[in-house]
């Protein structure tokens, strides 16, 4: 049971501390974490945000657990240098397709969230999002035109496999939850959308238990905060569902909750909180380290087989949460250090 440990920039030391200590009071026979530098942090000792070392030890390990990446000052970098690009070249590098984002509201926690309470006791959906295509991946550049125009551009495409391989994972989602799947593009406007609803329409001819829905992702944005409840598993696409998973956060009370694991289509895979670095609160031990605390419960589930371990770290959390720990996401006090103690005593 090899884990690989890449906390990376700001709260990601911060939060991944936590989840380790969380890792390490289970007690687990055989576990292993072997450390590696991602992010700013790497460019800084080694020149490169994704160094061959960290690549060679994520390559070695059954899964990773990952904090955040993400440093203003690496922000004038040539874009292949900046932090993000240890994140996308991990997801790339492995290929990590599959982004599972659950979002729950902790029963009894339902004044967590900003929304109504009626509204938001509903909710448990997952977001299925592709991570290895998209505009994220495609030809983009900078140019300065002959008449002195400065003009940029991202090429957004899919194919039609890697459509139909996340269609696959979300269709064998819902099999095991509610049975219903919405797939949320722009097809509208966007040729990649129509294609994304055509392979979708002709996969769920694999799946007739499964009830198919299509919806724009404007309005699923709207139908998120209106009933978020009516979701079960949304399918889309990289951007969209990277933006729709922050939106989600809110509904459930904070981005300092939600976790995912990025899956292969092996049980390997990387688990990181949704959010970033958050430069704003950084170093301070403010930052809610639950989302990572997650997501190392994820990592057991998914790559280990760990049902039980999952499980005990999960019930932790909602305990803590139950007991009124929160953090200053959630309106309450407690730091970073004070949370990964409360979960820790709840295991
Ligand atoms: P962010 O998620 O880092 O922060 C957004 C807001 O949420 C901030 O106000 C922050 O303080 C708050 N927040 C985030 N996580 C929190 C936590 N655990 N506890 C309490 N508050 C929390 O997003 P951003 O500010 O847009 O981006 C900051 C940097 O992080 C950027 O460099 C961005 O590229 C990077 N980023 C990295 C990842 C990743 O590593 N997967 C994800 C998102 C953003
Ligand atoms: C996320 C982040 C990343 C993304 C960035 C840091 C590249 O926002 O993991 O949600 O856009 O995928
Ligand atoms: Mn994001």
């Amino acid at each position: 049971m090899r884990v690989a440990v890449f906390a990376g920039d700001g709260i990601g030391q911060e939060v991944t501390a936590e989840a380790v200590r969380v890792l390490e009071a289970l007690d687990l026979p055989g576990l292993e974490l072997v450390y590696g530098d991602v992010g700013g942090v790497a460019y800084r000792k080694h020149g490169h945000p994704l160094p061959p070392e960290t690549l060679d030890i994520a390559r070695s390990c059954g899964a990773i657990l990952f904090g955040a990446v993400g440093d203003f000052s690496c922000d004038h970098l040539e874009r292949h240098l900046r932090p993000e690009q240890a994140i996308l070249g991990l997801r790339k590098e492995l290929g990590l397709f599959a982004n599972l984002r659950p979002a729950t509201v902790f029963k009894g926690l339902e004044d967590l969230t900003t929304l109504r309470p009626e509204v938001a006791e509903k909710i448990d959906l997952l977001i299925v999002r592709e991570l290895n295509g998209d505009v994220y991946f495609g030809e983009k550049g900078l140019r300065t035109t002959q008449d002195g125009r400065r003009e940029g551009w991202d090429m957004m495409s899919y194919a039609e496999d890697e459509v139909r391989r996340i269609a696959h994972t979300g269709f064998k989602a819902a099999m095991g939850r509610r049975r219903k799947l919405c797939s949320v593009d722009k097809a509208n406007v966007l040729e990649t959308s129509q294609l994304w609803r055509d392979v979708m329409i002709e996969v769920a001819k694999e799946y007739p238990q499964v009830e198919l829905s299509h919806m724009y992702v404007d309005n699923a944005a709207m139908q998120l905060v209106k009933n978020p409840g009516q979701f079960d598993v949304i399918v889309t696409g990289n951007l969209f569902g990277d933006i729709l998973s922050d939106q989600a956060s809110m509904c459930v009370g904070s981005i300092g909750l939600l976790a995912s694991a990025s899956l292969a289509e092996s049980t390997f895979g990387l688990y990181e909180p949704i959010h970033g670095s958050a430069p704003d609160i950084a170093g301070k031990g403010l930052a809610n380290p639950m989302a990572t605390i997650l997501s190392a419960a994820m990592l057991l589930r998914h790559s280990f087989g760990l049902e039980t371990e999952a499980a005990r770290i999960e019930s932790a959390v909602a305990k803590a949460l139950g007991d009124g720990i929160r953090g200053g996401d959630l309106g309450g006090q407690a730091g970073t250090r004070e949370i990964g103690d409360a979960v820790l005593a709840r295991l």
